[in-house]
């Protein structure tokens, strides 16, 4: 499973693209705006810099015509800029007319199986199953994921499943043994992801150890 840094904030993504596992980065325009971002298309320029994978650019305004005007318009902003369309039946259309012209589509706010079937075959390069938010709801969220995986594994669907809306680490461990292709989170995440207890207090161990050698 590969992994996504689900922020527009770009320290947070410039420590990501350090540390060397962060192959792309989603963005949406609740995150641009918790940074005090108004420059859109600068923001996302800056993270296509930095991260040379797909970087996902939500459009922001509703009606099929509106919908791919800006998804034209947000696909000439960087080679590696994927467009955010939402699981609706206007989303639908403008996924299909992007795939024809070969723009790569994140179907994002994706709630159910039926949504993530019908923008596969519209042709998304991925799927957006948002998690936190449909357990926020008292539903599976990661079940959700699995049904999605499985059902694409049978039909042979080329469209990747991106775990999105992951709130802890334990999102990305059920998301990983159930063979989603991807998992977005947030930076808080991404560092919970590696911390131990057992790590840090066996390595502080070793190092106090080797410090007592050290003064024989
Ligand atoms: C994914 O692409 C979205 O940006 C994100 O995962 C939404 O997560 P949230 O439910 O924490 O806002």
């Amino acid at each position: 499973m590969r992994i996504f840094l689900d922020t527009a904030n770009i320290d947070e993504i410039k420590k990501g693209a350090r540390l060397g596992i962060v192959s792309g980065v989603t963005t949406n325009p609740t995150l641009v705006s918790k940074e005090g971002l108004s420059d859109y298309k600068a923001v996302v320029k800056e993270i296509c810099s930095i991260i040379p994978g797909p970087v996902s650019a939500e459009v922001v305004v509703e009606g099929t015509q509106a919908m791919l005007e800006q998804a034209r318009e947000i696909a000439t902003w960087a080679p590696n800029v994927v467009i955010k369309i939402p699981s609706t039946i206007d989303g639908l259309e403008v996924i299909s007319a992007l795939t024809r012209d070969n723009i790569k589509v994140n179907m994002t706010l994706c709630f159910s199986l039926n949504q993530a079937l019908l923008g596969a075959l519209a042709g998304a390069a991925y799927v957006s199953p948002f998690v936190g938010r449909l357990d926020d709801v008292g539903h599976d969220g990661m079940q959700l994921v699995k049904d999605i995986v499985e059902v694409f594994r049978y039909y042979h669907l080329k469209t990747e499943v991106l775990a999105a809306s992951i709130r802890h680490p334990l999102h990305c461990v059920v998301a990983a043994k159930a063979g989603a292709h991807i998992a977005t989170v947030p930076f808080k995440v991404l560092m919970q992801m590696m911390k131990h207890p057992l790590t840090d207090v066996g390595n502080a161990r070793f190092l106090s150890d080797w410090q007592s050698v050290q003064q024989r």
